[in-house]
Protein backbone atom coordinates (compact mmCIF):
# COMPACT_ATOMS: atom_id res chain seq x y z
CA UNK A 1 0.00 0.00 0.00
CA UNK A 2 1.63 3.54 -0.63
CA UNK A 3 1.31 6.72 0.46
CA UNK A 4 -1.86 7.96 -1.85
CA UNK A 5 -4.23 5.10 -1.35
CA UNK A 6 -3.57 4.68 2.90
CA UNK A 7 -5.84 7.92 2.05
CA UNK A 8 -8.50 5.84 0.96
CA UNK A 9 -7.99 2.96 2.91
CA UNK A 10 -4.94 3.21 5.84
CA UNK A 11 -3.09 -0.17 6.10
CA UNK A 12 -0.41 -1.42 7.41
CA UNK A 13 2.52 0.79 9.46
CA UNK A 14 2.75 3.77 6.94
CA UNK A 15 -1.14 3.73 7.30
CA UNK A 16 -1.18 3.93 11.15
CA UNK A 17 1.46 6.84 10.56
CA UNK A 18 -0.73 8.56 8.10
CA UNK A 19 -3.84 8.26 10.68
CA UNK A 20 -1.77 9.52 13.07
CA UNK A 21 -0.70 12.32 10.91
CA UNK A 22 -4.32 13.20 9.91
CA UNK A 23 -5.48 13.12 13.47
CA UNK A 24 -3.10 16.26 13.95
CA UNK A 25 -3.45 17.80 10.50
CA UNK A 26 -7.01 17.57 10.17
CA UNK A 27 -7.51 18.78 13.32
CA UNK A 28 -8.59 22.83 12.39
CA UNK A 29 -10.74 21.91 9.37
CA UNK A 30 -12.23 19.06 12.12
CA UNK A 31 -12.89 22.42 14.80
CA UNK A 32 -14.29 24.39 11.99
CA UNK A 33 -16.81 21.54 10.71
CA UNK A 34 -17.89 20.93 14.67
CA UNK A 35 -18.65 25.00 15.16
CA UNK A 36 -21.67 23.88 12.90
CA UNK A 37 -22.65 21.14 15.29
CA UNK A 38 -24.52 21.27 19.08
CA UNK A 39 -24.22 18.61 20.92
CA UNK A 40 -26.24 18.01 23.76
CA UNK A 41 -25.29 15.64 26.36
CA UNK A 42 -28.32 13.08 25.60
CA UNK A 43 -27.02 13.06 21.94
CA UNK A 44 -25.81 9.70 20.35
CA UNK A 45 -23.51 10.31 17.76
CA UNK A 46 -21.77 7.80 14.96
CA UNK A 47 -18.86 9.08 13.14
CA UNK A 48 -18.08 7.26 9.48
CA UNK A 49 -14.72 7.09 8.01
CA UNK A 50 -14.17 7.85 11.74
CA UNK A 51 -10.16 7.40 10.66
CA UNK A 52 -7.59 7.46 13.66
CA UNK A 53 -10.25 8.78 16.22
CA UNK A 54 -9.92 12.27 17.04
CA UNK A 55 -13.18 12.93 16.40
CA UNK A 56 -14.95 10.97 18.47
CA UNK A 57 -12.97 12.06 20.96
CA UNK A 58 -14.24 15.49 20.60
CA UNK A 59 -17.47 14.40 20.71
CA UNK A 60 -17.38 12.34 22.79
CA UNK A 61 -16.50 15.30 25.74
CA UNK A 62 -20.43 16.21 25.48
CA UNK A 63 -22.15 13.46 23.76
CA UNK A 64 -23.89 10.74 26.09
CA UNK A 65 -21.95 7.74 23.61
CA UNK A 66 -20.05 8.34 20.46
CA UNK A 67 -19.49 5.58 18.08
CA UNK A 68 -17.23 5.02 15.05
CA UNK A 69 -17.05 3.16 12.02
CA UNK A 70 -14.29 2.85 9.63
CA UNK A 71 -13.67 -0.19 6.78
CA UNK A 72 -9.84 -0.25 7.28
CA UNK A 73 -8.82 -2.36 10.51
CA UNK A 74 -5.90 0.33 10.98
CA UNK A 75 -8.45 3.16 11.37
CA UNK A 76 -10.32 0.75 14.03
CA UNK A 77 -7.45 -0.30 15.49
CA UNK A 78 -5.91 3.28 16.25
CA UNK A 79 -9.31 4.80 16.93
CA UNK A 80 -10.10 2.17 19.79
CA UNK A 81 -5.98 3.38 21.26
CA UNK A 82 -7.10 7.23 21.02
CA UNK A 83 -10.38 6.41 22.83
CA UNK A 84 -9.27 3.79 25.39
CA UNK A 85 -10.63 5.67 28.41
CA UNK A 86 -13.87 6.43 26.76
CA UNK A 87 -14.06 3.05 25.59
CA UNK A 88 -13.92 1.73 29.35
CA UNK A 89 -16.13 4.09 30.09
CA UNK A 90 -18.72 2.74 28.07
CA UNK A 91 -19.06 6.01 26.24
CA UNK A 92 -17.22 4.86 22.90
CA UNK A 93 -17.55 2.26 20.60
CA UNK A 94 -15.94 1.60 17.35
CA UNK A 95 -16.61 -0.99 14.67
CA UNK A 96 -15.26 -2.11 11.56
CA UNK A 97 -17.46 -1.89 8.61
CA UNK A 98 -18.66 0.23 5.34
CA UNK A 99 -20.93 3.20 4.77
CA UNK A 100 -22.10 0.91 1.80
CA UNK A 101 -23.74 -1.36 4.71
CA UNK A 102 -23.81 0.07 8.20
CA UNK A 103 -23.66 -1.96 11.22
CA UNK A 104 -26.10 -0.52 12.58
CA UNK A 105 -30.25 -0.76 13.51
CA UNK A 106 -32.78 2.01 11.69
CA UNK A 107 -32.94 5.35 13.85
CA UNK A 108 -30.35 4.74 15.57
CA UNK A 109 -28.60 8.08 16.15
CA UNK A 110 -29.21 11.58 17.18
CA UNK A 111 -26.16 13.05 15.14
CA UNK A 112 -23.83 11.34 11.70
CA UNK A 113 -20.72 12.45 11.36
CA UNK A 114 -18.59 12.54 8.14
CA UNK A 115 -15.08 13.85 7.98
CA UNK A 116 -12.81 14.21 4.82
CA UNK A 117 -14.35 10.74 4.00
CA UNK A 118 -17.27 11.13 1.46
CA UNK A 119 -14.40 11.48 -1.38
CA UNK A 120 -13.87 7.94 -1.41
CA UNK A 121 -17.90 6.47 -0.86
CA UNK A 122 -18.19 4.10 -4.01
CA UNK A 123 -22.27 4.93 -4.57
CA UNK A 124 -22.36 8.32 -2.61
CA UNK A 125 -26.24 8.73 -3.57
CA UNK A 126 -26.38 4.75 -1.90
CA UNK A 127 -24.08 5.71 0.68
CA UNK A 128 -26.43 9.03 1.86
CA UNK A 129 -29.36 6.27 2.04
CA UNK A 130 -27.57 4.24 4.76
CA UNK A 131 -26.93 7.37 6.68
CA UNK A 132 -30.28 8.45 6.81
CA UNK A 133 -31.72 4.84 7.37
CA UNK A 134 -29.34 4.56 11.06
CA UNK A 135 -30.43 8.43 11.76
CA UNK A 136 -33.61 9.29 14.29
CA UNK A 137 -35.95 11.17 12.62
CA UNK A 138 -35.29 14.82 13.12
CA UNK A 139 -31.42 13.71 13.22
CA UNK A 140 -28.58 15.62 11.72
CA UNK A 141 -26.13 14.66 9.36
CA UNK A 142 -22.97 16.30 8.66
CA UNK A 143 -20.35 16.49 6.98
CA UNK A 144 -16.87 17.75 6.64
CA UNK A 145 -14.68 18.65 3.67
CA UNK A 146 -11.21 20.00 3.28
CA UNK A 147 -11.57 21.01 -0.50
CA UNK A 148 -15.06 22.40 -1.90
CA UNK A 149 -14.57 20.95 -5.33
CA UNK A 150 -12.61 23.88 -6.84
CA UNK A 151 -11.44 23.06 -9.90
CA UNK A 152 -7.33 24.13 -9.12
CA UNK A 153 -4.21 22.72 -9.98
CA UNK A 154 -4.00 21.52 -6.12
CA UNK A 155 -7.34 19.63 -7.19
CA UNK A 156 -6.73 18.29 -10.11
CA UNK A 157 -2.90 16.83 -8.68
CA UNK A 158 -5.05 15.10 -5.56
CA UNK A 159 -7.87 13.91 -8.12
CA UNK A 160 -5.34 12.09 -10.03
CA UNK A 161 -2.73 10.43 -7.28
CA UNK A 162 -5.76 9.01 -5.86
CA UNK A 163 -8.92 7.77 -6.68
CA UNK A 164 -11.05 9.91 -5.02
CA UNK A 165 -13.84 12.90 -5.84
CA UNK A 166 -13.94 16.02 -5.11
CA UNK A 167 -17.38 17.23 -4.34
CA UNK A 168 -18.88 20.86 -5.08
CA UNK A 169 -21.39 22.29 -2.26
CA UNK A 170 -24.40 21.61 -5.51
CA UNK A 171 -23.15 17.72 -5.84
CA UNK A 172 -23.80 17.14 -2.20
CA UNK A 173 -26.76 19.20 -2.22
CA UNK A 174 -28.30 17.26 -5.02
CA UNK A 175 -26.90 13.82 -3.48
CA UNK A 176 -28.41 14.63 0.11
CA UNK A 177 -31.98 15.82 -1.91
CA UNK A 178 -32.29 12.29 -4.02
CA UNK A 179 -32.79 11.16 -0.31
CA UNK A 180 -34.93 13.29 0.79
CA UNK A 181 -33.07 15.56 3.36
CA UNK A 182 -34.35 18.47 5.14
CA UNK A 183 -33.21 21.73 6.07
CA UNK A 184 -29.92 21.26 4.19
CA UNK A 185 -27.21 24.16 4.58
CA UNK A 186 -23.79 24.69 2.77
CA UNK A 187 -21.31 26.49 5.35
CA UNK A 188 -18.14 27.55 2.81
CA UNK A 189 -15.29 29.35 4.14
CA UNK A 190 -13.48 32.03 2.51
CA UNK A 191 -9.96 31.91 4.65
CA UNK A 192 -8.65 34.61 2.44
CA UNK A 193 -11.58 37.35 3.66
CA UNK A 194 -12.28 36.18 6.69
CA UNK A 195 -16.10 35.35 6.09
CA UNK A 196 -17.90 32.21 5.84
CA UNK A 197 -20.82 31.87 2.99
CA UNK A 198 -23.96 29.97 4.07
CA UNK A 199 -26.27 28.75 1.58
CA UNK A 200 -29.97 27.73 3.38
CA UNK A 201 -31.95 25.14 1.28
CA UNK A 202 -34.77 27.76 0.39
CA UNK A 203 -32.14 29.76 -1.68
CA UNK A 204 -31.23 32.36 0.89
CA UNK A 205 -27.34 33.32 0.78
CA UNK A 206 -25.68 35.08 2.84
CA UNK A 207 -22.05 36.07 4.59
CA UNK A 208 -20.92 36.04 8.41
CA UNK A 209 -17.59 37.80 9.51
CA UNK A 210 -15.48 34.32 10.56
CA UNK A 211 -12.67 35.46 13.01
CA UNK A 212 -11.07 30.91 13.26
CA UNK A 213 -8.00 31.63 12.98
CA UNK A 214 -6.64 28.03 13.02
CA UNK A 215 -5.34 27.65 9.55
CA UNK A 216 -3.66 24.59 7.82
CA UNK A 217 -1.30 23.76 5.02
CA UNK A 218 -4.53 23.25 2.67
CA UNK A 219 -5.17 26.84 3.06
CA UNK A 220 -3.19 28.07 0.18
CA UNK A 221 -5.19 25.76 -2.74
CA UNK A 222 -8.75 24.96 -0.89
CA UNK A 223 -11.84 26.31 0.82
CA UNK A 224 -13.27 24.53 3.13
CA UNK A 225 -16.27 22.89 3.72
CA UNK A 226 -19.26 22.01 5.63
CA UNK A 227 -23.05 20.75 5.18
CA UNK A 228 -25.25 19.73 7.15
CA UNK A 229 -29.07 18.30 6.38
CA UNK A 230 -31.79 16.48 8.54
CA UNK A 231 -33.61 13.65 8.47
C1 LIG B 1 -8.83 10.72 4.81
S1 LIG B 1 -9.34 9.64 6.10
C2 LIG B 1 -10.19 10.73 7.22
C3 LIG B 1 -10.23 10.20 8.62
C4 LIG B 1 -10.91 11.09 9.67
N1 LIG B 1 -12.34 11.17 9.49
C5 LIG B 1 -10.31 12.46 9.69
O1 LIG B 1 -10.99 13.45 9.46
O2 LIG B 1 -9.09 12.56 9.95
C6 LIG B 1 -10.68 8.76 5.34
C7 LIG B 1 -11.19 7.60 6.19
O3 LIG B 1 -12.42 7.13 5.62
C8 LIG B 1 -12.42 5.72 5.62
N2 LIG B 1 -13.34 5.26 4.56
C9 LIG B 1 -13.23 5.50 3.23
N3 LIG B 1 -14.22 4.89 2.56
C10 LIG B 1 -14.99 4.27 3.48
C11 LIG B 1 -16.16 3.45 3.40
N4 LIG B 1 -16.71 3.15 2.22
N5 LIG B 1 -16.70 2.98 4.56
C12 LIG B 1 -16.11 3.24 5.76
N6 LIG B 1 -14.98 3.99 5.89
C13 LIG B 1 -14.43 4.50 4.77
C14 LIG B 1 -10.95 5.35 5.38
O4 LIG B 1 -10.64 4.04 5.77
C15 LIG B 1 -10.23 6.41 6.22
O5 LIG B 1 -10.02 5.98 7.55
Amino acid sequence: MGFFSNMRKPEGKLGNIQLKSMNKEHTPVSLWGLKHLNISPDDIVLDIGCGGGMNINRMAQTAKKVYGVDYSIESVKLSKEVNEDFIKEGKVEIYEGNVMDLPFDDDSFDIVTAFETVYFWPDIVKSFGEVKRVLKPGGMFLIGCEANGTNNLGMKFFNKVIDMTFYEDNDLVGFLDKNDFNEITVYLRDGKNKEEIIKKSDGEIFKIDDDYNNFSISDRFVEWMTVTAIK
